[in-house]
């Protein structure tokens, strides 16, 4: 069957990731905020980005930075005012630019009123807008486990009958969305920022909105095991869903709508931004990256062990996924985000960080999609180096030390380990400068550690720095042939990377070497006496046949065909 799809302008999206408190201080309290945000729309812009996306601001204890919300209709004061919001909104649009919000759905702060009325009080108006639960034989009521470590069930009274349930941190309590209050109450807050002028929200974990019935444990060896079945990606999601996107669609029939579907695979995917669904316009996936250790260590979890880019397998699945995306909706391109690590911490070269940040770029945002872009990787920014385990306020990261240590793993080892895959250490400050907390603010920046020396004074000034080839390649993708042409990935060896994007008349070829190694591409006769587009790197072309050195990639377009 034929689908008819109608452009719109987020399929051309180009989007940068700020994180509020990270990105600019204004005020001088080592946090960064609204007006830190202003002052730098300019150069966000100057990237070539159309789009911004913020992560929370809204009224927070910031047990999770933000993603715990006590009040919805209002700005936190570490972030500035509501009257600094809606002068960003008006400075973004002045640029040009879209600007969407981060939009948490799927749970609130414990401090939010309404969970406060409901905790005490079994006849509240709101106990129905939460998840409770009595406990099973004097302990939980089923053995699920959090995202955050531990049990997803909390009592508010050491010797209440009831338990409520928390997929994230205890101090997050999950909403009911069985309930139409709830799918009622959180829609119009949605639509009160509407009225602000925004152009859309990422929604957060809204695969999580709908549970299975709580009386059945997940059959597993360990104590709280991660339980998906019962609580990701379930059929109500998508009626629950479907009811605030049309309400959002009603208002503002452009709203870009982004989801945050960590665990989707391609069929949910689909079934999520296909635009006949009416649910999500595009999701954000970790089912893109392709993953392998480095140094497999046993007896340890995987999960802070360090990895690189398995290039075969990650090949497979971008075939996959741009297959069967294609005439449908775009897959989102991202290589790093504020729940992960940096992307040269994860997947650079340490002996050749530059080339090795601009290959990656290369390969993935010259894709068809979406690139969502992680302030600061646009400079080769790395994880900052944390040296105590309680920076990391993670009791996953508590769990993987005591195991390490046990295993006779020393203290720095392991901190290695932290630093190069977790998330608390990509959450640090931007290099703006030279000048002292690189200039992000005149007080100690709320996060410490000690970063790599790269800023955006210098990289400005330097015609061969990540940043500007983040510049030149992000004015190549906003053209029809690197946005939304056809995509074909070649089959060719490892760790060579190759793909065609056609679009009209219009043919190009991206081939990227991703190693250190020196390898040779044959071009067919029809690139052979194409023009270059981009090439960064050692190159040598010879009668079609490519030399690339290490981390080097080039780009080139046939003649009008
Ligand atoms: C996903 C967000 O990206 C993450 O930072 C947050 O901790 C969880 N959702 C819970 O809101």
């Amino acid at each position: 069957m034929e689908i008819f799809y109608m452009e719109e302008w987020f399929d051309k999206a180009i989007i940068y990731q700020v994180y509020p408190k990270s990105f600019k201080d204004s005020n001088g309290d080592g946090i960064g905020d609204i007006r830190g945000i202003i002052e730098k729309v300019a150069y966000i812009k100057s990237l070539g980005v159309n789009t911004i996306w913020v992560n929370p601001m809204y009224v927070s204890p910031q047990v999770d930075n933000g993603y715990d919300v006590s009040n919805y209709f209002a700005i936190d004061e570490s972030m500035g005012t509501m009257e600094d919001f809606e002068e960003l909104v008006k400075v973004v649009h002045d640029h040009g630019m879209k600007i969407i919000m981060d939009f948490v759905l799927n749970h609130t702060s414990d401090q939010h009123p309404w969970f406060q009325d409901a905790k005490n009080n079994p006849h509240s108006l709101y106990r129905n807008y939460y998840l409770w639960s009595k406990g099973k034989n004097g302990s939980e009521p089923n053995n699920w486990g959090s995202f955050f470590g531990g049990s997803v069930w909390s009592r508010v009274h050491k010797n209440d009958s009831e338990y409520y349930f928390h997929l994230f941190n205890k101090h997050m309590p999950d909403l009911n969305w069985k309930n139409p209050e709830v799918q009622q109450s959180v829609t119009d807050i949605a639509k009160f920022w509407v009225a602000k002028g925004i152009d859309g929200f990422r929604l957060d974990a809204f695969i999580h909105i709908s549970k299975a019935d709580f009386n059945q444990d997940y059959i597993s060896h360990e104590k709280h095991p991660l339980a998906e079945p019962y609580y990701a990606n379930r059929s109500e999601v998508q009626s629950y869903l479907r009811y605030f996107t049309s309400e959002l669609r009603k208002e503002k029939p452009d709203i870009y709508i982004l989801g945050e579907a960590s665990s989707a695979d391609i069929n949910l995917a689909l079934d999520y931004s296909n635009p006949q669904s009416n649910l999500c316009d595009q999701v954000i996936t970790f089912r893109l990256f392709a993953d392998k250790l480095k140094n497999p260590i046993v007896n340890l979890p995987s999960e802070f062990q360090p990895v690189t880019l398995d290039v075969q397998l990650f090949k497979k699945q971008m075939a996959e996924w741009q297959a069967n995306m294609e005439g449908i909706c775009y897959p989102t391109l991202y290589w790093s985000n504020h729940d992960t690590a940096r992307l040269i911490s994860r997947y650079g070269d340490s002996d050749y960080p530059i080339n090795s940040a601009k290959a990656l770029a290369t390969v993935l945002y010259l894709q068809r999609g979406v690139p969502i872009i992680y302030f600061g990787e646009e400079l080769g920014m790395q994880n900052a180096y944390l040296d105590r385990f309680e920076q990391f306020e993670d009791q996953n990261v508590d769990d993987f030390a005591n195991i390490a240590l046990k295993n006779g793993i020393s203290k720095n080892k392991i901190l290695n380990m932290l630093n190069s895959t977790h998330k608390m250490s990509a959450r640090n400050v931007m290099h703006w400068s030279k000048k002292d907390n690189f200039g992000f603010s005149n007080h100690d920046p709320w996060i410490g550690g000690k970063s790599t020396d790269v800023n955006v004074d210098e990289e400005d000034s330097q015609s061969d720095s990540v940043l500007n080839y983040y510049r030149e390649l992000l004015k190549i993708k906003q053209s029809n042939l690197y946005s939304i042409g056809k995509e074909t990935i070649d089959n060719c060896e490892d760790p060579i990377f190759s793909f065609s994007r056609s679009y009209n008349n219009y043919e190009a070829k991206v081939i990227v070497n991703l190693s250190c190694d020196s390898q040779q591409y044959q071009l067919d006769n029809e690139m052979k006496n194409g023009k270059r587009i981009l090439s960064e790197g050692q190159l040598q072309i010879k009668n079609g046949n490519i030399q690339l050195g290490p981390w080097s990639s080039i780009i080139i377009e046939s003649k009008e065909k």
